[in-house]
């Protein structure tokens, strides 16, 4: 069953950021001094662009088992790595240019086949090798929210939404929010992960984050609804105010 979500709102994106980085180290430590290796995915956005660079930074830098860390991708816009829109060019530039992750422990997601389908297919094959080096679950994924309450590439009202059951990676290719063309892990994955973590921040979100956790549950309308883990925890981290709408 899932557990219901902890909603835990703190005065600005950057007290966000902090508590993002600081339960990234302690699910991180846990994690490796349990099974050796953590799997951390990543998103894009603006709110994890200052998380990175806090990760990157003392006392994170140092004290983060990094050289037992996989990165992995939440999702990405189907550009080139080094494009300005790459979700992988933002980590590397912010974080992974400057922690000593091995490169064979990071795992962007294909850009380069012609066919999205075809590198949707490609990422599950990398995915499915994390899955198994970590028992079965992803460790962590971090997630942002839209104000129409898509998360990873999961837009409202979108096919993508009911890719097969088992599928852990869908190509999309219409996204109603630029780029057009992307990849992403399904809800499925997502909901498979020991951890979720929403970072959400902005006065502009808070009605969107009031109904995807207060109002009726309305998935094709507030895809971030779809995330609910099934043997993990989901903690959303919100600034005041997106989190202004929340009845406490
Ligand atoms: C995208 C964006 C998007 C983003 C959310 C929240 O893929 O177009 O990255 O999915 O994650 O809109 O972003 P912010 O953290 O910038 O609010």
């Amino acid at each position: 069953m899932p557990s219901e979500p902890e909603i835990i709102i703190l005065p600005d994106t950057q007290a966000v950021q902090r508590a993002a980085a600081e339960r990234i180290l302690e699910l991180a430590r846990a994690r490796v001094a349990a099974a050796t290796t953590f799997s951390l995915a990543l998103s894009g956005g603006s709110t994890p662009r200052g998380l990175y660079q806090l990760l990157a930074q003392e006392p994170f830098r140092s004290q983060m088992p990094w050289s037992h860390t996989y990165v992995l991708w939440v999702d990405e816009r189907y550009v080139p790595p080094d494009d300005p829109d790459s979700n992988y060019r933002l980590a590397r530039e912010t974080l992974l240019d400057h922690v000593p992750v091995p490169p064979a422990q990071i795992f962007p997601m294909p850009t380069s086949y012609a066919d999205p389908a075809a590198a949707a297919a490609e990422y599950a094959r990398q995915v499915q090798t994390i899955l198994e080096r970590g028992q079965g679950q992803i460790d962590l994924m971090l997630m942002g929210m839209g104000p129409d309450g898509h998360t990873a590439s999961l837009f409202p009202q979108h096919p993508g939404l009911a890719s097969p059951a088992d599928a852990l990676v869908i190509a999309v290719d219409d996204s109603p929010k630029p780029p057009p063309r992307r990849l992403s892990l399904t809800a499925k994955t997502i909901n498979g992960a020991r951890h979720v973590l929403f970072l959400v921040t902005g006065a502009d979100k808070a009605e969107t984050v009031r109904a995807v956790l207060q109002g009726p549950v309305e998935p094709q309308r507030l895809p971030a609804q779809l995330i609910r883990p099934q043997n993990g925890t989901l903690t959303w981290l919100l600034d005041a105010p997106a989190g202004s709408r929340i009845a406490t």
